[in-house]
């Protein structure tokens, strides 16, 4: 099968040397992307600025900003049967861009920040015949927002993460989720490395999606 998968960060300038980001290493994304490679699947990654090497075989399409990454994964969608939205793409972005560096003497009081485009959201309204899986990263009531996420972006699957503690999730090697399907089933996957739930989320999802 098919997949896309959005990994990493983005970056979202506010001058030549100044970003807004997210805390991701990317490493939930490519363990998916490794793994389904794995499986004999082909894998589109569309990636974030991320410090690990991409999984040999994957067609890597290096983005930088939410706008590239959101038109990266438009213009990749022939043929996609499963789409992975891991990337922890910024909910906002500065309004204006300042292409001469910001000295300090003028001092940055305020940064006008307008929202980012959703690509989840915007695959889900798309009348699409892939498989749509997102992530909810929560530090609180995990099951209600991943749930209201499921909705909102009509996706077929949300992987919800609970960032609270220090052990899972954002950089760590080790995860531990809770997939909510759109049919109401929910599946725990219990804590182990980024690369076991990766082949476990793979199976699943090529079952789901068939
Ligand atoms: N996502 C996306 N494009 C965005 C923002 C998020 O594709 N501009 C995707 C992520 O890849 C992930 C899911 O949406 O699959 C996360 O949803 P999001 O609403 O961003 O979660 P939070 O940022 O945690 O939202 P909130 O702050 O409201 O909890």
């Amino acid at each position: 099968m098919l997949f896309l998968i959005t990994a990493g960060p983005t970056r979202e300038p506010i001058d030549p040397v100044r970003f807004i980001s997210n805390r991701s290493s990317g490493k939930m994304g490519y363990a998916i992307a490794e793994a389904a490679i794995e499986a004999g699947h082909e894998v589109v990654l569309v990636s974030g600025p991320v410090c690990i090497a991409p999984p040999a075989g994957a067609r890597v399409i290096n983005v930088t900003t939410s706008d590239e990454m959101f038109e990266a994964v438009h213009s990749n969608l022939e043929g996609v049967e499963i789409a992975v939205l891991c990337a922890a793409v910024a909910d906002f972005k500065p309004a204006n861009y300042s292409p001469e560096k910001i000295k300090k003497e003028r001092g940055l009081e305020n940064i006008p920040l307008i929202p980012a485009r959703d690509i989840l959201a915007s695959l889900g309204k798309l009348k699409k015949n892939f498989f749509l899986a997102g992530f909810a990263a929560e530090t609180e009531m995990l099951a209600q927002n991943a749930q209201k996420k499921l909705r909102e972006k009509n996706c077929d699957v949300i992987v919800g993460n609970d960032v609270s503690g220090m052990n899972t999730g954002m950089e760590s090697d080790h995860n531990e989720v809770v997939l909510y399907f759109k049919d109401g089933e929910i599946l725990a996957l219990p804590r182990e490395k980024k690369s076991g739930i990766a082949k476990k989320i793979v199976n699943i999802f090529v079952s789901r999606a068939k």
